[in-house]
């Protein structure tokens, strides 16, 4: 399959059957945001579930947090944000277009290194090169502007004293001023970790790809506290979980590497960072961050709020400022990960005997939106059916769909990689069994309703 069309492909489908869609599109949308359909928001809580398993419920030296969106504005001045998270951009003066500087310069010109360069040094860089808009083909931006990646809001009405606070940029921050509350009533000791999965907002200058990089996305993070001297082997460590999380979700083999960043590069917080990248149609883009923050969060929250945020080791009676590993993971681009490494077409016979192209997601099966759909053949069997569903959507999340003929329904279905549909028909009401189908091996294959929860838990397992 030509890569080229397989952005294209993925994003109708999301739309044609229900997994995401432009957001607010009947006022003509509003860039770089997208709304989760049904089926979407399916997979996306499947996804959370199982890194929240994965993470948190299944480990004894992890422990969750949901933490307010709005923080006091003095969180994001003490983690550097206000002063630090900034890109720069630039505009095409003849059509209006805005790029981000360093996406622009990296697209036309994949020799050069851009990373820590000031706006001056972009600005020249496109200039000395003749850097053309991609949209009009102009040669004509402004100068490189740097800008503050946080939205910004305020608290009251314009008749009060309106207050700015800051939508968060990051989950992170939540988790460091909560340290130390968290890890005395939850009396952890260290390495333990605090994670969270929720919004994050940044207003970026975006490209498109669909949903790789938008106004607002969903992050599960975790800041795992250590004592200092062990950071090296822990970084490893949890590199490595990355790496088990990647595969026990089905990413590509042989689509993922690892990039380390350059020193220019680092994040104001970070000594050292690896990213997870994955190869998609535009290129090897980033999936996964692990960053080793040091002692640089709590240092400054306590330097700015005048709490102690020290640990006392119970063990050695040192007291210590912990150090931090953070891994990152991007919901969404978890999801469009998944979602191009799970379309795939083959061929089938119709009914007719004639060769079609099938359409079929992949999916894990503990993934899939819809784990079963019963099928009746024809309606006069609908109540037949009802009656299969009601047996066994209470232990899988079962679709129910009698539009159209058979054929379709299989390959709707397999569009959207429900692993197993099963089939009500005529005979069903003489013999009590049904017919599983395998969306892999499009085997099919015939059981008595009374074993047919029994078999789908076998297959699930
Ligand atoms: N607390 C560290 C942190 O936020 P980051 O590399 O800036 O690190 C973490 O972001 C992850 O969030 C990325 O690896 C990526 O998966 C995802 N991400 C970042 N910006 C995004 C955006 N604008 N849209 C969608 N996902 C984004």
């Amino acid at each position: 399959m030509d890569s080229s069309d397989l952005m294209q492909k993925i994003s109708s489908l999301c739309k044609r059957r229900g997994f995401i869609f432009p957001g607010s599109e009947i006022y003509g949308g509003l860039a770089n945001t997208w709304d989760y359909g049904p089926l979407g928001t399916e997979i996306k809580k499947n996804l959370e579930r199982a890194w929240w398993k994965f993470f948190v419920q299944d480990r004894l030296d992890m422990v969750g947090l949901d933490a307010a969106i709005l923080m006091n504005p003095k969180v994001w001045e003490a983690s550097g944000h206000v002063a630090n998270f900034n890109d720069a951009q630039v505009d095409c003066k003849q059509c209006k277009s805005r790029y981000r500087a360093d996406h622009l310069i990296e697209d036309a010109l994949s020799n050069v290194k851009v990373e820590g360069l000031s706006p001056v040094d972009l600005t020249k860089l496109i200039q000395e090169n003749k850097l053309k808009c991609p949209k009009c083909g102009a040669q004509n931006f402004t100068e490189a502007r740097v800008f503050n990646l946080l939205f910004q809001t305020s608290i009251g009405s314009l008749e009060e004293a309106a207050s700015t606070v800051y939508l968060r940029g990051e989950l992170a921050q939540g988790m460091f001023v909560n340290f130390k509350t968290i890890q005395e009533s939850m009396r952890k000791k260290l390495p333990f970790g605090i994670a969270q999965v929720g919004k994050c907002f940044r207003n970026e200058i975006t490209p498109g790809n669909f949903i790789f990089r938008t106004l607002e996305f969903d992050l599960m993070e975790f800041e795992y506290f250590i004592h200092p001297e062990t950071w090296e082997d822990q970084f490893e460590y949890w590199l490595n979980q990355m790496h088990k999380w990647a595969e026990f979700i089905g990413l590509k083999q042989g689509k993922t590497r690892i990039r380390e960043h350059t020193k220019d590069e680092l994040s104001h917080y970070s000594k050292r960072t690896v990213d997870i990248e994955f190869e998609t149609p535009f290129g090897w883009k980033e999936l996964y961050g692990l960053a080793y923050r040091t002692d640089f969060d709590l240092k400054n929250h306590i330097e700015k709020s005048g709490e102690d945020l020290q640990y006392f080791d119970p063990v050695t009676n040192q007291k210590f400022i912990p150090h931090v590993i953070e891994p990152t993971f991007g919901l969404n681009r978890t999801l469009l990960m998944l979602l191009l490494s799970s379309y795939d077409e083959d061929e089938t016979e119709s009914a007719k005997g004639e060769k079609e192209t099938r359409v079929v997601m992949r999916f894990p099966k503990h993934l899939a939106p819809y784990k079963v759909a019963v099928l009746p053949l024809s309606n006069k069997l609908n109540e037949k059916a009802e009656e299969v569903w009601k047996q066994i959507s209470p232990h899988f999340v079962t679709d129910f769909d009698v539009t159209g003929s058979i054929g379709k329904r299989y390959r709707r279905q397999d569009e959207i990689g429900t692993p197993y549909c099963v089939t009500v028909d005529f005979d069903t009401l003489k013999d009590q069994q049904v017919t599983i189908r395998d969306r892999d091996q499009m085997t099919q294959e015939r059981v008595d309703i009374e074993e047919l929860r029994k078999v789908l838990v076998g297959k699930f397992n």
